[in-house]
């Protein structure tokens, strides 16, 4: 299944997006859009959440074929805040485990009037692919496509380094890890690079590197002690041994000695540097708990992020069907 129509088919007739499969494609205003509304949704850890009525007539299916904790509850949540009737499909005690298709799982929930899917899925190209063939009031928002894409995480992870850091002209941001099998890093590069970012370093063993197709523009380090030296933020990967074949990893002891961010290596960043880990972590393997823990961390920013964009996505999408309401 081709992904090279992503960036297209995410787009209605008038160049608005209609569903949100990729950040590849999307200005550095639509970005930038998406992060302010995020930022009036976002609340800290103890505030009352945000809520309005946005989505008021709306129903959100999620569809998570690969597990989940954060995105799809965070995806729940937002929906919820919004106004939204929301359905979680359990993807083990569904049809598509007598062998129902994907897209004759979707055109039930469309028929019950669902319209927006969230969908995550290991198969590269799906949720484009789907797009393709849904209703055209109904909205797909990928929540993490193989190794390829994880948008709303790619926002709400510029989001925490905006809250945190302030200008991306200014900053150094170091991803490092299981580079190869992240959808995370990939659209955290997307995101960063459209947002200008002065200097962008990606770190990984050399079989966990992608190809020099990939990730254009980022400096490619092999050494983490190097890679680290200087930056103000730190973004460490969780390895993916599910979709590892043939990739010669160490241990997971050696691997934290030989790659792992401890506090030890933390101290050659930048002193006030954030660190940053998607979720879920494997502690003591390629973040040590202390820092995962620590001052520096800002992963449960991360997390509380997550409702945010979600939210500011779910309006954002929202918002361009009323408008191709409107002239039609
Ligand atoms: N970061 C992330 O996608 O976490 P979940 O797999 O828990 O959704």
């Amino acid at each position: 299944m081709s992904t090279d129509h992503s960036a297209k088919v995410q787009r209605d007739a008038e160049g608005r997006l209609r569903h949100l499969i990729t950040l590849d494609g999307l200005s550095r205003d639509e970005i930038v859009a998406l992060l302010d509304l995020a930022q009036f949704y976002a609340r800290t850890p103890g505030e009352l959440a945000a809520r309005d009525q946005t989505l008021a007539g709306h129903t959100v299916a999620n569809l998570f074929f690969e597990p989940s904790t954060r995105t799809r509850v965070s995806f729940e949540l937002a929906a919820q805040r919004l106004g939204a009737d929301v359905v979680n499909l359990d993807m083990q005690s569904s049809s598509r485990v007598k062998g129902e298709t994907v897209l004759d799982t979707i055109y039930t929930l469309q028929a019950m009037q669902a319209d927006i899917l969230v969908m995550r899925d290991a198969e590269p190209g799906l949720p484009a692919y789907v797009a393709k063939y849904v209703a055209p009031h109904v909205c797909i928002l990928n929540a993490g496509e193989a190794h390829l894409s994880h948008p709303t995480q790619g926002l709400l992870d510029a989001l925490t380094v905006r809250q945190t850091k302030g200008d991306f002209a200014k900053l150094k941001i170091l991803i490092a890890g299981d580079l190869s099998h992240s959808r995370v890093a990939r659209s955290a590069w997307h995101a960063f690079t459209t947002l200008g970012v002065a200097e962008l370093r990606i770190a990984a063993p050399e079989d966990l590197m992608p190809g020099k197709d990939e990730f254009k523009g980022a400096t490619r380090f092999t050494d983490i002690d190097k890679a680290i030296s200087g930056v103000d933020v730190v973004m460490t990967l969780r390895i993916q041994r599910e979709r590892m074949s043939g990739a010669s990893i160490p241990d997971e002891a050696t691997y934290h000695h030989t790659f792992g961010i401890t506090a030890d290596r933390l101290a050659k960043a930048n002193k006030d540097a954030i660190v940053m880990h998607p979720g879920p972590m494997n502690r003591d393997v390629e973040i040590a708990s202390a820092v995962a823990d620590g001052p520096q961390s800002v992963i449960q920013r991360q997390v509380t992020n997550g409702v945010a964009v979600r939210m500011a996505v779910l309006a954002t999408i929202a918002r361009n069907v009323q408008a191709r309401r409107h002239f039609q």
